[in-house]
């Protein structure tokens, strides 16, 4: 961690689709947390998403809806980008894969890799949809996976077993768009990514990253390696998308798998262009050596990340920053099953802000993050860890404290009493706590940070417990002034600790105890984080952080969602 700039990216969701919760906590919520840890932990972070715009998918999803397909994506640029704001994701720019930037880098990529030999002619067979009337790009094909028998794959990668296919590799292929299986193979010229040449170059890059990334990352690339990468097709018979600038391929534009992933230095650039002389995109690209670079995605994206597009960026023999570390995420999945917007079964992300704070799902969804393998949200689960974690545990603790003090002091922070060993001992388990909490964050293990952020909680309700401040006071005013205060130290630490993954909560209760610094991540001993507050330091009226869900409510919104049958 010697490096200066942060860069996070997380995969860019495709425009068309409507995120549910496992989009949240596939690659999005995850980077926003180690983005917003990152930088209170004072490093120079630049987090960047945006929409996936080119492809069949943005086609067909505007030709459904009767809409040009340009109208269509402005339309659902900006729904994706309410819906983020709304969870409070903290990107420094939400940009989109159609942007004139993006158009530019990818010209330049192509005609680098062009240059250097990496991009060859192929005239292949390709499947055409009679009753269509189209040659049907790989998206649009549905068979039976020749590897792993998943009868759903697509033409382009198995979901299954994460196998990326070619279309005629299928077994009983169908068209997507009309079912009909009356699918022909006609003959086209298309362009290619000798994957081939670049083997070598990749399998030296990918060796020393066995030691520091996730298995799974890991195990995904090498087993692509392995297999011998195949040369990759980059154009596509669509007319959304980047033309691509040769002659004879008028009809044709780049994959939008081609273009997706150089989208994240596009949308880099598309940053930079709007404050040029403060913000420079080269930096964050052109200078590896200076920067750090963290990528976001579900599994089903790792095969592009690991393999086509550091290739891709090597291929050019220019210096771009390549990713250093990738989080590579499982599913969620809705109650075992499988989100659906057009079923209305699962919950979207514009259905969970309207029925829930964006912290109570950010903390959730972190709580239970599909890491080491898939997990599944139901409406009972999530309203016993929000009733437990944030009501009891957390929400109690400080409601708790503040209407003690409240009660026998005013509004003030008491004065008086000296440390006991109690407090010595909570100082040190606090340490030795905000350690653990600490380095899980940087090594982005995320159900174990937020398993310690829990147990930060229950060691300020242990304390309170152990020392009973109610029964102190009684006799001992200054004694029962030490442990209020005390304990209001660690409702400030826990508003610090918890920024990352419930930032409003964190500013609400700061705001409850009128604190007003500059947010930065304590590093100082719990000795002196756990006295930051001194006497006399006014805050304002406690007031109610959380809500219980009640059994009823939980209820309701399962038959709403189609958790269960009715
Ligand atoms: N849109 C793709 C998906 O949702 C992800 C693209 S990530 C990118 O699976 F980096 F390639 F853009
Ligand atoms: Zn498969």
């Amino acid at each position: 961690m010697d490096k200066k700039k942060y860069l996070i990216t997380s995969a860019l969701p495709y425009i068309n689709g409507q995120p549910h919760l496992g989009h949240m906590v596939g690659c999005l919520l995850p980077a926003d947390v180690y983005a917003r840890f990152m930088r209170l932990s004072g490093a120079d972070v630049l987090y960047v998403c945006g929409t996936d715009e080119h492809g069949t998918t943005s086609e067909v999803g505007a030709l459904k809806a009767g809409m040009d397909v340009e109208d269509y994506c402005d339309k659902y640029h900006k729904i994706h980008q309410d819906i983020y704001k709304a969870f409070n994701l903290s990107f420094d720019y939400f940009g989109r894969t159609s942007s004139e930037q993006n158009k530019e880098i990818t010209y330049r990529i192509y005609k680098e890799l062009d240059k250097n030999g990496f991009i060859e002619e192929k005239t292949i067979k390709q499947i055409f949809s009679v009753d269509d009337n189209q040659f049907l790009a790989d998206r649009y094909i549905t068979g039976t996976c020749p590897y792993c028998g998943y009868d759903k794959a697509r033409g382009d990668q198995c979901e299954n077993c994460t196998k990326v296919l070619e279309p005629t590799e299928l077994i009983n292929a169908r068209s997507t768009i009309s079912g009909s299986t009356h699918l022909e193979v006609r003959e086209t010229k298309h362009l290619f990514l000798k994957l081939t040449a670049l083997q070598d170059d990749l399998a030296k890059w990918l060796a020393p990253k066995e030691f520091s990334w996730p298995d799974l990352v890991y195990s995904i690339a090498q087993k692509w390696l392995k297999e011998g990468l195949q040369p990759r097709c980059i154009t596509r018979d669509l007319k959304w998308g980047f033309p691509v600038p040769k002659e004879g391929y008028e009809n044709k534009v780049f994959y939008v798998w081609f273009d997706a992933p150089i989208g994240y230095i596009g949308i880099t650039k598309q940053w930079s262009d709007e404050k040029p002389t403060e913000r420079n995109w080269e930096d964050w690209w052109l200078h590896p050596e200076n920067v750090y670079y963290a990528e976001f995605m579900g599994k089903d994206n790792v095969p592009y990340h690991t393999i086509t597009f550091p290739a891709t960026l090597m291929g050019t023999g220019e210096n771009w920053t390549k990713v250093d570390y990738l989080k590579g995420m499982s599913y969620l999945t809705f109650n075992g099953g499988k989100f659906s917007k057009s079923e209305h079964r699962g919950i979207f992300a514009d259905d969970a802000i309207n029925e829930f704070p964006a912290d109570y799902w950010r903390y959730w969804l972190m709580a239970n993050a599909p890491e080491s393998s898939d997990s599944s949200f139901n409406f009972e689960n999530f309203a016993s860890t929000i009733n437990k974690d944030l009501n009891d545990v957390l929400g109690n603790f400080i409601n708790r404290v503040l209407k003690m003090t409240v009660s026998n002091f005013g509004q003030t922070i008491p004065q008086g009493g000296e440390d006991t060993p109690e407090e010595k001992s909570l100082y040190a388990k606090i340490d030795e706590l905000k350690a653990d909490y600490t380095s899980y964050m940087q090594k982005l293990e995320f159900r174990k940070a937020m398993t310690t952020l829990r147990e930060l909680w229950v060691e300020g309700n242990n304390y309170i417990a152990r020392n009973e401040p109610w029964k102190v006071l009684k006799t001992d005013k200054e004694k029962g002034a030490l442990i209020l205060r005390t304990a209001i130290n660690l409702i400030r630490l826990y508003a610090l600790l918890m920024a990352p993954i419930m930032p409003e909560t964190s500013q609400k209760i700061l705001k409850l105890i009128n604190v007003d610094e500059k947010m930065m991540w304590p590093e100082h001993c719990a000795c002196d984080e756990l006295t930051h507050l001194k006497a006399g330091h006014m805050f304002n009226p406690p007031e109610l952080l959380f809500t219980k869900i009640s059994p009823e409510r939980v209820q309701e919104l399962a038959i709403k969602y189609k958790e269960v049958e009715v």
